[in-house]
């Protein structure tokens, strides 16, 4: 079945039509995601679109799937989605109790520290993530990203919002950030430690002498937590600080060790 057929079937499953191959459907469109044949969220033309039925097929993933055990020598869990496997095939360092979920893709050269990654969930080559980091159901993660120690990246099965959070490439996340709420950090871009960014984060650009919209980060930019002053000045409420834009000592700073990467 070719791949806008099958995201037709899911459509019409969600919307409650009773299919005798519903479960077979939505097994071949997870298969599909786990092998990163197809994602949540694609850019096209500079603009990312999510692909909402990818989002709907891992929904349904949980009602069709029973609770199972799972084990580990003495440790055991018991749920409905399988644990990625063949790492070795899959040419990913994955350091000892990194989990990633059956239906999330890691590509080729990424490197998994203790981390957790979720169903539907990405992430590009190059990239690592490091330990205690999580990456949120359907997130996007690009390639030669660093997602340091403790950051979260927010998922979206619940609630089912619109769009996942995209990390787009190069992007370098400080310890213990969050992002959540669809936002996007483009490329490059540079969050210090302790940065959090929802949807309605206030974003303050020093370069540019002003707010800019939230839920997105620009590219390159160099970003560190802080404050704003209320409009009524009666209070302050956290936001993220645009110190600069990347320059070289940043880059310095924040550059990738080949060699943790090599000879995969
Ligand atoms: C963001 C970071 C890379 C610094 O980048 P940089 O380009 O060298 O930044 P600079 O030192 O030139 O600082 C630029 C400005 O940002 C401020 N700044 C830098 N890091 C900051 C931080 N973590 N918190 C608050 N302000 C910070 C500086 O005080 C400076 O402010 P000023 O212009 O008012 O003097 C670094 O602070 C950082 O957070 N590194 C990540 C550490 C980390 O998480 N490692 C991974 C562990 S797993």
């Amino acid at each position: 079945m070719d791949i806008q057929t099958l995201a037709a079937r899911v459509d019409e499953i969600w919307a409650g039509e009773e299919a005798a191959d519903a479960r077979e459907l939505v097994k071949q469109a997870l298969d599909l995601l786990n092998s990163g044949a197809i994602r949540v969220a694609e850019r096209v033309g500079g603009e990312w679109t999510v692909n909402e039925w990818v989002k709907k097929a891992v929904l349904l993933h949980f009602r069709y799937s029973d609770n199972r055990e799972m084990t580990a020598g003495p440790i055991e869990w018991f749920d409905k989605v399988a644990l990625k496997t063949n790492w070795r095939e899959a040419k990913v360092r994955s350091v000892p109790t990194a989990i990633a979920r059956y239906g999330s893709f890691i590509e080729e050269g990424a490197v998994l520290m203790p981390c957790y990654i979720n169903i539907g969930a990405r992430v590009g080559a190059g990239t690592m993530i490091d330990t205690w980091s999580t990456v949120g159901s359907c997130a996007q993660v690009g390639k030669n990203c660093h997602i340091s120690g403790g950051v979260g990246i927010g998922g979206v099965l619940e609630p089912l919002q619109a769009s996942p959070v995209i990390i787009e490439d190069d992007v370098f996340f400080g310890a213990r950030g969050e992002a959540a709420e669809g936002v996007i950090i483009e490329e490059g871009a540079v969050l210090a430690m302790g940065c959090y960014v929802a949807g309605s984060t206030k974003i303050y650009s020093v370069p540019e002498g002003r707010e800019l919209p939230p839920g997105r980060i620009p590219a390159r930019s160099v970003c560190v937590p802080g404050a704003l002053a209320s409009r009524d000045g009666s209070h302050q409420t956290y936001a993220i600080i645009i110190k600069k834009y990347r320059d070289e000592r940043t880059d310095a700073r924040t550059a990738l060790t080949s060699i943790l990467r090599e000879g995969i």
